[in-house]
């Protein structure tokens, strides 16, 4: 006979955190529905009350609507508005709505996605979310993959399958034997490389001043003719987006050469790799299909919120060799196992954000985005440069360099854009020159986004001096 369960007649503690769930959503409504009203970057004196967030560890609990109050009131104020359409620092998405709501049913759940057993439902989204990135990304299906904080920890989690897959190549169990007394393996990266992925390699014990640098282009792209010989127990680092120009390595010929050598080819595509799935830019993706392993994030493009980046290797074993950890509690079911393939056991189910992400936009949606962002890169660059600033950089996807007619010119324009607070950009050395930053990732970027920042940049290059001839301005004279 079947009885109901004993837990269906228990009190149900949930109601009385159920009015503090709804003040929270309510006041994240109210952040996101005000968010673009305010100057983007948050001002001194809400930063000066961050303070009041210390002090001396409390002794007694507090009500749990004082914490959400204090987090909203002292809290909100001092956030950077990336969440609104004009952010265009780093390389930032916006959280689409859906990814939001999303994120705040997972939070409910708290799911530890360590393993299919610890969550069922984690571990099936995880499934079909890395499954729709491979095909998404031009990525073999048959690829491994893990769901990491961001690029760089899907770049280390990735080379520490090429350096396992390598070394094994060579007869050495790295996971036993470890590093000293290794068989050298070579590291060959552009002189454009990430930072990050200098660090992965430092972590995985590949010093710094070992790694062979390919000179680049003007754009940053690696130079396929100055590639050094290669051979079986080289790595070899490529880029799919330049975090300052954009731009993107000749995959194609470069991956020629390393499979003739039989090196391993890891691709750092954070941002640029989505661009495979633009009709417009999927050119400048060519090529990266053949590489080994790649790195990308699912928190800048595709609008996710933080932290998640995505790992994916081409033969699953590589990843496993490097990633697996057993023990006898930790019961393996049917199927993939998080754990085995990366460096994490337990860890959020970001897996829910990125498939909320990808079932809601669809193909369709994820090459809409890129397009758009691509385009609106295309009109500021164009509308800026006929303004009078050089933009440094072929934009060739959402990523432009501004400079003004001195070094320390464009570092006052960088200065008081920032200040006005209508659009946020950085700074960063290009080739020996300064230069200020846009980039555009965010879904909530609009047309009216891009003539607001458009005004404000020329205004800020007016009050500066920084920009070339005031006949040649077009903003709001
Ligand atoms: C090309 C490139 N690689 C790696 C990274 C690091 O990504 P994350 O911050 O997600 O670790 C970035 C970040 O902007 C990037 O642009």
């Amino acid at each position: 006979m079947q009885t109901e369960p004993l837990v269906m007649s228990l009190p149900d503690p949930s109601r009385s955190s159920a009015a503090l769930l709804d003040d929270a959503a309510r006041r994240a409504q109210l952040y996101l529905a005000t968010v673009r009203r305010r100057p983007v970057a948050p001002s001194a004196a809400a930063i000066g009350r961050l303070t009041e967030l210390g002090g001396r560890l409390p002794d007694r609990p507090a009500s749990a609507h004082d914490i959400v109050r204090l987090l909203d009131e002292i809290g909100s104020p001092a956030t950077m508005a990336s969440a609104g359409g004009r952010y265009f620092g780093l390389v930032i998405g916006g959280a689409l709505p859906v990814t939001v709501a999303a994120s705040w049913l997972a939070a409910a759940w708290d799911q530890n996605a360590a393993m299919r057993m610890s969550s069922p439902v984690a571990a099936a989204l995880e499934d079909v979310a890395l499954a729709w990135i491979a095909e998404l990304l031009d990525v073999p299906a048959s690829a491994g993959g893990a769901l990491v904080t961001g690029a760089s920890m899907a770049s280390f989690t990735a080379l520490a399958a090429a350096r396992s897959a390598l070394l094994a190549r060579a007869g050495w169990d790295v996971g036993a034997r470890g590093m000293f007394g290794a068989p050298p393996l070579r590291v060959v990266v552009g002189e454009e490389v990430h930072v990050t992925v200098l660090k992965a390699l430092t972590l995985l014990g590949f010093g710094r001043d070992t790694v062979e640098r390919v000179p680049v282009d003007r754009q940053g792209r690696m130079r396929d003719d100055a590639v050094p010989p290669l051979d079986g127990r080289t790595i070899l680092c490529i880029q799919a987006g330049n975090v300052n120009t954009g731009a993107f390595d000749p995959a194609a010929a470069i991956c020629r050469k390393a499979a003739e050598a039989g090196a391993w080819v890891h691709v750092d595509g954070a941002f640029g790799l989505w661009a495979a799935c633009s009709p417009s830019r999927a050119h400048l993706t060519a090529g990266f299909e053949q590489a080994d392993s790649w790195a990308t994030d699912a928190h800048k493009w595709l609008n996710t919120p933080y932290d998640c980046g995505i790992a994916l290797v081409r033969d699953p074993a590589h990843l496993r060799a490097a990633m697996a950890a057993t023990a006898a509690y930790l019961a393996a079911g049917e199927g993939r196992e998080a754990n085995h393939h990366g460096p994490e056991l337990s860890r959020r189910a970001r897996a829910v954000e990125v498939w909320a992400a990808l079932r809601f936009l669809g193909r369709a949606g994820v090459a809409e985005m890129v397009e758009r962002t691509c385009r609106h890169a295309a009109t500021l660059s164009g509308r800026l440069r006929e303004a009078g600033f050089e933009i440094l950089n072929e934009v060739v996807v959402n990523q432009i360099l501004v400079a003004g007619v001195t070094d320390a010119a464009t570092d006052r324009l960088i200065a008081a854009v920032q200040q006005d607070g209508t659009c946020w950009c950085g700074g960063t050395s290009w080739q020996g020159r300064r230069a200020m930053r846009v980039s555009i990732s965010s879904w909530a970027t609009t047309e009216e986004d891009i003539e607001l920042s458009f005004r404000a940049i020329v205004a800020a290059g007016r009050a500066t001096a920084a920009l070339a001839g005031a006949a040649k301005m077009a903003a709001g004279s």
